[in-house]
């Protein structure tokens, strides 16, 4: 199966509904966005720090408010074609997901570990606010805390630690934090490691892979969800 990246961030603004927009034309299952908190503690999806790389502005998400977020041009870094497309606030990327049939998952972008707690009391509010189904959810993340702190607070929700490194005790971590998927930089993975995580019944996601040619073989090892940027070409005929 394969995902989009950031919505569909090689064909659209990364995070935007544009990206959602794509990644629904290519009829693809799950799209992962980033989420983090902006200045008045709403939700918002958005991987960077700053504001700087993928919108007209400057600054960090962290001290700008909604309405300035909204203000932002989010599209025409990438292209002219998207001039206007808009931040979305989490909720609005979950009734998006909706509409389009998408499934998510939801990587809790950790800048500054103090905000842990908030940011997922804020995206459980959110999540339950909206009764986006748990069954079309995963919620990831890079950090291990906020992964444990997702595990108290939404029990209920599958949740997938994301590797860029391969962790001494991965099956340790995996029980402890009744893991449902290891998402792994697609580098790291081979046969046996990939064998390891399927064989403790784990889903194997892997990011971000926009290598047609590898497709087959990441399959063969047992890998769920391919993670990429460009849907379409990782689902081209030829792959
Ligand atoms: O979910 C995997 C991937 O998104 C992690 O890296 O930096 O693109 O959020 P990043
Ligand atoms: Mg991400």
């Amino acid at each position: 199966m394969i995902s989009g990246h950031r919505g569909a961030a090689a064909l659209a603004p990364e995070n935007t509904l544009a990206g959602l927009q794509e990644a629904a034309k290519h009829q693809i299952q799950w799209v992962e966005m980033d989420t983090q908190l902006c200045a008045d503690f709403i939700p918002v999806i958005f991987h960077d720090k700053k504001v700087n790389r993928c919108t007209n502005g400057r600054g960090y998400v962290r001290e700008l408010n909604l309405a300035e977020l909204k203000a932002l041009d989010a599209g025409s870094w990438f292209s002219t074609n998207f001039t206007n497309e808009r931040i979305l606030t989490l909720e609005e990327a979950l009734t998006a997901c909706r509409a389009y049939q998408l499934k998510l998952n939801l990587e809790i972008k950790i800048h500054d570990e103090a905000d842990t707690e908030q940011l997922i009391s804020k995206v459980a509010d959110t999540i339950a606010a909206n009764g986006f189904p748990a069954e079309s959810l995963i919620l990831s993340s890079f950090s291990v805390n906020a992964v444990a702190c997702c595990q108290q607070v939404m029990p209920h929700i599958r949740r997938g630690l994301i590797c860029d490194s391969v962790p001494e005790d991965l099956m340790g971590l995996s029980e402890k934090l009744e893991l449902f998927s290891v998402h792994m930089d697609y580098r790291l993975l081979n046969e046996t490691l990939a064998s390891t995580i399927k064989q403790a019944g784990l889903d194997l996601h892997i990011w971000t892979m926009n290598k047609p040619e590898l497709v087959a073989q990441f399959y063969q090892w047992g890998v769920d969800i391919i993670i990429t940027d460009n849907p379409p070409l990782l689902l081209s005929p030829l792959s």
